[in-house]
């Protein structure tokens, strides 16, 4: 076991677990046109309405965690910025049926670390979608302004939330997370 000192943080430890899981994700179908500048409308919605289908369970389980004002728990809620964009009844969209074990507190902040870190991506996405004249860009647009605060503020309170005992819960849900997500992302 390391000393206290050379314990990698629980951030330290998350972006070196998951750094292939985020490769992987950038692998899909969405985010390669979105490299190679072929993206169109319909990939883009396509990826909207799979995100929808991941979120929409993830939230429902944010919403059970009675988090304290300073989590900004409600703002966190996004899935419905898809319905705004896509223009769409929730009841059109399938929801993923294999999530990852959400129960515990751990667990959901595992899961908070891969949402949440996905705002700083639909920054870069929004900015491309703008260029190719994709008007789907709400959900992107995440946090506009406030994307950069906001994922430092849950950064911080994810530190405190993390102790010795629940660190390796937190890392590896945030790794289950990312493959759930990236299964459903993928599948046609
Ligand atoms: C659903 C898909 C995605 C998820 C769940 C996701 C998740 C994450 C997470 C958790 C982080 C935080 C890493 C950290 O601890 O600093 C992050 C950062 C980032 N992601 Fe993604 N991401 C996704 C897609 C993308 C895509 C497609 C791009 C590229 C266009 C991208 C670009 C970035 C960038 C630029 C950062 C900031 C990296 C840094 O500041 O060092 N992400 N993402």
């Amino acid at each position: 076991m390391l000393p206290p000192s050379e314990t990698p943080t629980i951030l330290q430890a998350l972006r070196a677990e998951t750094r292939p899981a985020h490769d992987l994700l950038e692998q899909n179908h969405f985010n390669q046109s979105l490299a190679a500048g072929t993206l169109s409308y319909a990939a883009t919605a396509h990826f909207l309405a799979k995100m929808y289908g991941f979120l929409v369970p993830y939230e429902a389980r944010l919403r059970q965690q009675n988090l304290g004002p300073e989590w900004e728990a409600e703002a966190r809620q996004r899935a419905h910025l898809i319905l705004e964009d896509l223009q769409v009844p929730a009841s059109a969209l399938a929801l993923c049926p294999i999530m990852p074990p959400l129960a515990s507190w751990p667990q959901l902040l595992g899961a908070m670390y891969v949402l949440e870190g996905s705002t700083l991506g639909g920054q870069v996405i929004a900015r491309q979608l703008a260029k190719a004249d994709i008007p789907l860009r709400t959900y992107f647009g995440g946090y506009g302004a406030q994307t950069g605060p906001r994922w430092k503020a849950f950064c911080q309170l994810l530190a405190a939330a993390a102790t010795p005992a629940n660190q390796a819960e937190i890392v590896q849900s945030a790794s289950l997370t990312f493959q759930q997500l990236s299964a459903w992302l993928n599948q046609p």
